[in-house]
């Protein structure tokens, strides 16, 4: 059995805001907290779970084992909530970051002390911190679609999105979010502008993006076309039909910008290394290709509405503008070069 909490780790403070250990003391208060069906810090298989205290108890003399850094946070002197920096142990993170420091922020306050610039405050702190004892990369992790206080805080911490995820039918909310907080970009050395989609800022370093021309050899070579949704499925424009791409954001490695967006926009999980590089170098887009197993699956988000799978003399031209039609056509050359 997991030994009581102790009480013992750091304490940060910025002005009012003291995150202090965790003790078992804390715990009653932390079970009222967390006892709220609005919240979703107990989402265990992305569904939101009740616990009991004496479950609760237990689960947290687990993390504090494992090891971690837990938290009450308390706002001149009251007690408002808890929060914990602790080693990554999502199975999806370790694969993706072998080897590598990667740490998990999560925070819950009392429901009466939400809205006021708390979690935004105590994430900064937490953030800060774990940067400062070695951590790489740190995450927040299973956030959901519709929790946007819970996005907001991280990604005013610049946390950006690493994967989103679909829920299983019946979770109440599309898709669930890990983001991920680099330390070039935390600190502000990552240059940073505005990006129009919904992610809002993007690097503005080079090169600015990727595109990854996805084919299937069956036997000829097929090239994975998408259609955008967002401007009607009659839409044939700019933009209607390109191969999977997307814009870098502030210190993310190019490769990994690559893998994110074949994650969003066709439901694969590949490693960096089963991309092939066409075009890098100080070019402005990256091209990459992947091959695509003839039965693997694809699963479209809601920014593409269908996919076509085109081969040789099919009408390539319909992907434009140019700057992305250039990217296809190195990549094809490249690909019918073996
Ligand atoms: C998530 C949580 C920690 C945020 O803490 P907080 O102190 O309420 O957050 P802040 O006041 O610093 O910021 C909340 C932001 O969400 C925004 N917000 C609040 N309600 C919103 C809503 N319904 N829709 C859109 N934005 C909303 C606020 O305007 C604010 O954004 P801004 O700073 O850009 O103005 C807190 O809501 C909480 O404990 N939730 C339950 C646990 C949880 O979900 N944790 C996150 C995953 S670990």
């Amino acid at each position: 059995m997991a030994e009581p909490l102790r009480g013992e780790g750091f304490t940060l403070a910025d002005g009012d805001l003291v995150l202090r250990p965790m003790t078992e003391q804390d715990l009653d208060s932390v079970f009222l907290w967390s006892d709220d069906p609005e919240n979703l810090w107990f989402a265990e298989h992305e569904l939101v779970q009740r616990r009991t205290p004496d479950r609760l108890r237990a689960s947290y003399r687990e993390i504090s084992a494992t090891p971690a850094e837990l938290c009450i946070v308390e706002v001149a002197g009251i007690p408002v909530g808890a929060a914990l920096l602790r080693q990554m142990s999502l199975p999806r993170l370790h694969r993706a970051f072998s080897d590598r420091d990667c740490r998990r922020v999560d925070l819950q306050l009392a429901r009466p002390w939400r809205n006021q610039g708390i979690g935004r405050r105590a994430v900064r702190l937490l953030t800060a911190h774990g940067f400062g004892a070695g951590a790489e990369f740190q995450f927040g992790c299973d956030i959901s679609s519709e929790n946007h206080p819970g996005l907001r805080v991280f990604k005013a911490n610049r946390f950006a999105a690493w994967r989103r995820r679909a829920h299983p039918a019946g979770a109440g909310w599309p898709t669930t979010w890990d983001l991920v907080c680099r330390p070039e970009y935390f600190f502000g050395r990552a240059p940073v502008k505005d990006h129009p989609g919904a992610d809002q800022v993007m690097a503005a370093d080079l090169p600015t993006g990727a595109t990854v021309v996805v084919y299937r050899e069956d036997p000829e070579v097929l090239i994975f076309m998408l259609h955008r949704a967002h401007q009607g499925p009659a839409y044939e424009g700019d933009w209607a039909r390109t191969p999977p791409a997307g814009a870098r954001f502030p210190a993310e490695p190019i490769e990994e910008c690559a893998c994110r967006e074949l994650s969003e926009e066709i439901g694969a999980e590949i490693p960096p290394s089963d991309l092939h590089l066409v075009r890098g170098g100080d070019a402005e887009w990256w091209v990459y290709s992947l091959a695509l197993a003839p039965g693997a699956d694809v699963v479209l988000d809601e920014e593409d509405d269908r996919f076509e799978w085109l081969g040789p003399g099919e009408d390539l031209a319909r992907c434009r503008p140019e700057a992305p039609r250039n990217g296809l056509a190195m990549a094809i050359s490249s690909i019918r070069d073996g």
